[in-house]
């Protein structure tokens, strides 16, 4: 009798687990109609694309931003070489994912062999600015021309110098390519992809972008766990419980010299274009209209988006951290907040304060970003 009881108990048992397995699998075969189509050349799991909400930090007060399934298909198109005109550079040859989606040169290698303009900037914080800040957001590009994501993808697409093809030609390969093929119809629920909805897929893997892991976040975190509420509290420009002494006097040479117009929690900055001092060599004048004003950019995974400055003149952050304290120039155009009596402000950092300041903007860096594999390359190579 006990034993009869006990079988019974394990038929129930297994009845149970088997239909959860069944569903598990009907569900894992429907999500990409013909995988198989895909399957020798992406690496996408065919139970369904990764999950891209992204999680925030607690001090922003927000939990998470809910990412949308085109993302998988953006992240194919971002990698895809297949997308420029001579079969060889794609998103990610400028912005390479173990650089915290930069590059490590002074400007970078477009098609045949020819030259961006500026130094690639890093992706990281895009999602941050497009998407966070509403319409208060940062606009793109060392000259700040350009608004959001969707306005950036067609225009570097048909860069000459850079991928060489207009919407209609992406579009093209996108639907004559047969390993997008389940990929469009899982976003798009069609066969055929449009311009638009390439666009907006490859804005959405884009914006998933987000880099929020630093020791900064962290240590701000535990500071402020409830969010920042308006304006700057206290507890962002006081000494971090999480940081060494360094970090501490580092972060504080920061907030009196820097944070003006890089912000202090490393989102939006509050000077949104400037001229901090460079001389202009190259008669690259920055945003039109301006006198070698640029945008002011994310310092954040700073050790990874190596070399610096729209043109990449300094190669080391110890040579940026030398060009603000001895060496800032331009004094007419120079912005007030790098003056002191109208000329260029002499910072003249001790070797000490030096290093403080290198080790502050080194809690900058987010390694979760570099191994996130919902941003590495899917393609089978
Ligand atoms: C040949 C190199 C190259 C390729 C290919 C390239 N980029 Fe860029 N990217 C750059 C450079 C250089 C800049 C800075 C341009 C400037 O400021 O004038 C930049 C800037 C950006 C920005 C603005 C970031 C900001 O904070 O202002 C975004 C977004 C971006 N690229 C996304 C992409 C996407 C998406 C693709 C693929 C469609 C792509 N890039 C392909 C080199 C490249
Ligand atoms: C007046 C505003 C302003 C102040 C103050 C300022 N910066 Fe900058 N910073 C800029 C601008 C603008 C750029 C981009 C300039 C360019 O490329 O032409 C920049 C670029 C940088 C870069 C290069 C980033 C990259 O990815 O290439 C670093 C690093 C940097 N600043 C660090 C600092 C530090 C450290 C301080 C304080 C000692 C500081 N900045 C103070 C405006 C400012």
């Amino acid at each position: 009798m006990k034993n009869v009881k006990i079988l019974v108990l394990f038929l129930a048992i297994a009845a149970t687990f088997s239909s959860c397995i069944d569903n598990d699998e009907s569900f894992e075969h429907n999500h990409y109609k013909d995988f198989e189509l895909m399957e020798r050349v992406l690496n996408i799991p065919s139970e369904g694309p990764e999950d891209y909400n992204l999680e925030f930090p607690a001090y922003y007060g927000r939990t998470s931003f809910f990412g949308k399934d085109d993302a998988t298909l953006g992240r194919v198109m971002f990698y895809d070489t297949k997308l420029s005109a001579d079969g060889t550079v794609s998103c990610a040859s400028c912005h390479k994912q173990e650089l915290a989606f930069s590059d490590d040169k002074k400007v970078s290698d477009g098609i045949n062999n020819q030259v961006t303009n500026r130094n690639s900037l890093a992706l990281g914080a895009v999602f941050n600015f497009q998407e966070y800040y509403g319409p208060n957001r940062v606009p793109f590009f060392w000259d700040n021309s350009i608004q959001t994501v969707e306005e950036q993808i067609p225009f570097t697409f048909a860069a000459k110098n850079e991928m060489d093809m207009s919407m209609a030609q992406i579009v093209d390969v996108m639907n004559s390519n047969d390993y997008y093929k389940p990929l469009i119809r899982a976003a798009n629920g069609t066969d055929k992809i449009t311009e638009q909805a390439a666009i907006r897929a490859l804005a959405e893997f884009v914006n998933a972008l987000g880099s929020f892991n630093s020791p900064f976040d962290q240590a701000l975190s535990r500071e402020v766990p409830n969010g920042l509420g308006f304006g700057v509290p206290p507890a962002v420009t006081s000494d971090f419980r999480d940081f060494s002494a360094t970090e501490n006097r580092g972060k504080r040479i920061y907030m009196n010299s820097c944070a003006s117009c890089h912000g202090e929690v490393m989102g939006a900055p509050n000077v949104m274009q400037a001229n901090n001092g460079l001389e202009i060599t190259d008669g690259d004048f920055g945003v039109p209209g301006t006198q070698g004003e640029f945008k002011v950019p994310s310092l954040r995974n700073l050790s990874l988006t190596y070399p610096y400055m729209h043109d990449g003149r300094f190669a080391t952050i110890e040579e940026v951290i030398e060009h603000y304290s001895t060496g800032l120039k331009n004094p007419q155009n120079i912005h007030p907040e790098l003056q002191e009596d109208g000329q260029p402000k002499k910072f003249n950092f001790t070797d000490d304060q030096k290093s403080d300041l290198l080790a502050f903007l080194k809690t900058l860096d987010d390694e979760e970003i570099l191994t996130d594999v919902r941003f590495s390359d899917p393609f089978k190579r």
